[in-house]
């Protein structure tokens, strides 16, 4: 069984998979990376040079290949929920949580950061907002949510660690 967190760009999916990932003795993986790496270019160079479809299209492929894999954290990226195969190949083998935070902490979490194509525009908090919109019913599909406003991460891996005893239990 995978661990899968979701959630948009700023709300912790990489810093809570790795401590999570620790904390269960399971192993850690970023969607992002393995796209770089299949790619053999950075996020935002795949953005410039081949655009955001060709993007979808290899975070596609990513999704499908760790799905085959068992007993891992993966951090998604923030988009992985807007394609319905994606998160039918994620949840086949893995429990899906989304991390939440409000418009104003991510915009404090991703100002002073460059890697992430989608929010290098004139008005980032606009596009934070507008694109939490859209993604919202999606987001919303994840088995748990929690807001990591105010939370460390530690304070979130904690959390999820005890939903998902909890839901263990019930489900016995
Ligand atoms: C994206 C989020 C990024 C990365 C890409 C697109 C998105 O990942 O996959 O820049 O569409 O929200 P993080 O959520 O890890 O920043």
């Amino acid at each position: 069984m995978n661990i899968i967190l979701v959630g948009f760009m700023g709300t912790g999916k990489t810093a809570v998979a790795r401590a999570l990932a620790r904390k269960l003795k399971m192993k850690y993986v970023d969607l992002d990376d393995v796209i770089e790496a299949d790619a053999g270019r950075s996020i935002n160079k795949i953005f410039a040079e081949s655009g955001e479809d060709h993007f979808r299209y290899l975070e596609k492929e990513a999704a499908r290949k760790v799905s085959s894999l068992d007993q891992q954290v993966v951090a998604t990226g923030g988009g992985v929920v807007l394609d319905k195969q994606n998160m039918k190949n994620l949840s086949k083998n893995g429990v899906v949580v989304c991390l939440t935070a409000t418009a104003a902490v991510i915009y404090s979490r991703v100002k002073d950061q460059s890697h992430r194509p989608l929010l290098k525009v004139d008005k980032p908090q606009e596009a934070i907002k507008r694109l939490l919109d859209i993604r919202q019913p999606y987001y919303a599909r994840a088995d748990f949510t929690i807001d990591t406003s105010e939370m460390t991460a530690e304070e979130t891996v904690s959390k999820i660690v005890k939903m998902l005893n909890y839901a263990n239990k019930r489900r016995v």
